[in-house]
């Protein structure tokens, strides 16, 4: 049996006890950590069938988890058909979105759902993950913490916490997005994060978007509190008059609605929490009616500088237990002179291909066995990296930041106007 499915076991008869001794509070985090795992069996399923099966039994005990925090949950609601009827969450619940109702009539609808679904996920990403970046990291807290606090009687609250992360490729922002998920705690609820590529969705189920944007939201609202992240959103949202095409526009105008939509509950306590994290290589491009909405929540992920490149490789190389020849040689390898340049994205591929050389050369018989048996479960050797590792790693690897790239960022943080030539 799968590990996860004996956990979520063991997690459904924990919270179904929980709840029978009357511990409401304590049954609630368990299903909350529950629907968590049914989350992970179904991004781990390879079936469409399986995985809508799996979705339905996360929702189903997100949903209970909300009613324990709210004390509203009998005996009665509490499923427990393991997933094997396959519409667990929202029939057994009594709660089904409208838009996912319409949707589920015919099969692209269907489709359209399990592409909705299929962008839920587990987020694991901690703020310790990420090296470097830290007053970046103090801003995104700030943020968040803005979009939950409450402000007292009469004042007027105009900034919504809807966050624009933008920066040259591999710098961290899909990282950022993951971590501000996972720091989602509301209510003993921790945050759903749905990671939207918008590049791949526009293709698909071509004049559909928009209602697999609007499915998203209402997504987002139920299973509240959510992260719905937009990566690369200049494929979408293009400036009008820049080339934008008309199903771009459609698609703009249902995004825009509902992020003010959501800003409008938000003064609501009872209502739903959704944070939109956008995040985009080319902010030049963006419509300046979306880049409005996210007032001065624009975050320039910038390529690491000595210092988060140094605090990169430490967790590339020593918190992975890789040893170096010299104490010093983190800090040579952060300098300037040797990885200016290099994003996050390149350090992880520097580190790899330097950590692989060096083990293909200690352990040459793990290329030239004849019989599988010989190497396996036999203890890999290693050696401390050296220089010269790294300088051959770096001739594979070279790095993708160019100082126009670093520049035109820094213009555009200055001149939103700013077009790069
Ligand atoms: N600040 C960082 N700390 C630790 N690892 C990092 C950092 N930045 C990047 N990385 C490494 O690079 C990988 C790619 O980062 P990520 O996907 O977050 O970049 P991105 O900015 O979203 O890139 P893109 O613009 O191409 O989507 C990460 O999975 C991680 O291994
Ligand atoms: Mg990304």
């Amino acid at each position: 049996m799968d590990n996860w499915i004996q956990t979520a076991k063991e997690l459904q008869a924990r919270a179904e006890k929980l709840s029978k001794d009357g511990d409401s509070q304590g049954a609630a985090a368990a299903y909350d950590q529950l629907s968590r795992v049914w989350l992970t069996g179904a991004s781990q399923s390879f079936s469409a069938e399986d995985r809508r099966i799996r979705m339905d039994q996360s929702n189903k005990f997100r949903e209970l988890a909300r009613k324990c925090k709210n004390g509203e949950a009998t005996s009665r609601n509490q499923g427990n058909d393991n997933g094997k009827n396959g519409d667990g969450n929202n029939s057994s619940s009594g709660k089904i979105g409208k838009i996912r109702a319409q949707l589920d009539n015919d099969e692209i609808g269907k489709m359209l759902i399990a592409q909705v679904d299929g962008f839920a996920q587990t987020s694991s990403v901690t703020w310790d993950d990420i090296g470097g970046l830290d007053s970046l990291v103090s801003d995104l807290k700030k943020a968040l913490a803005s979009a939950v606090v409450k402000y007292p009687a009469g004042i007027k609250r105009e900034a919504s916490g809807d966050i624009l992360l933008v920066g040259p490729p591999g710098t961290g922002k899909t990282m950022l997005a993951a971590a501000l998920a996972n720091s989602i705690c509301l209510d003993g609820m921790t945050g759903r994060f749905y990671n939207v590529g918008l590049a791949g969705l526009k293709g698909h189920y071509q004049g559909n978007t928009e209602k697999t944007i609007s499915l998203l939201y209402e997504t987002a609202r139920e299973n509240s509190p959510s992260l719905v992240f937009m990566d690369e959103i200049d494929s979408l949202c293009t400036a009008r008059g820049q080339g934008g095409d008309s199903s771009s526009r459609a698609i703009l105008g249902v995004m825009l609605a509902e992020m003010d939509g959501m800003q409008k509950k938000s003064s609501d306590p009872k209502a739903s929490f959704v944070l939109t994290v956008a995040a985009t290589n080319t902010p030049w491009s963006l419509d300046s009616a979306l880049l409005s909405r996210f007032g001065e929540n624009r975050v320039l992920v910038p390529a690491p500088d000595a210092s988060g490149r140094r605090a990169i490789l430490e967790k590339l190389l020593i918190r992975q237990g890789y040893q170096l020849e010299n104490a010093s040689d983190l800090d040579w390898l952060a300098e300037d002179a040797q990885t200016k340049g290099y994003s996050g994205r390149d350090l992880r591929s520097l580190t790899s291909v330097a950590k692989r050389a060096m083990e293909m050369e200690m352990n040459p018989n793990l290329s030239n066995w004849k019989d599988l048996k010989e190497v396996s479960g036999s203890v890999v050797k290693l050696r401390a990296l050296t220089h010269v590792d790294f300088r051959a790693a770096m001739k594979r690897v070279p790095p993708s930041i160019t100082q126009k790239m670093m520049d035109d960022f820094r213009n555009w943080c200055e001149d939103p106007n700013f077009q790069p030539r």
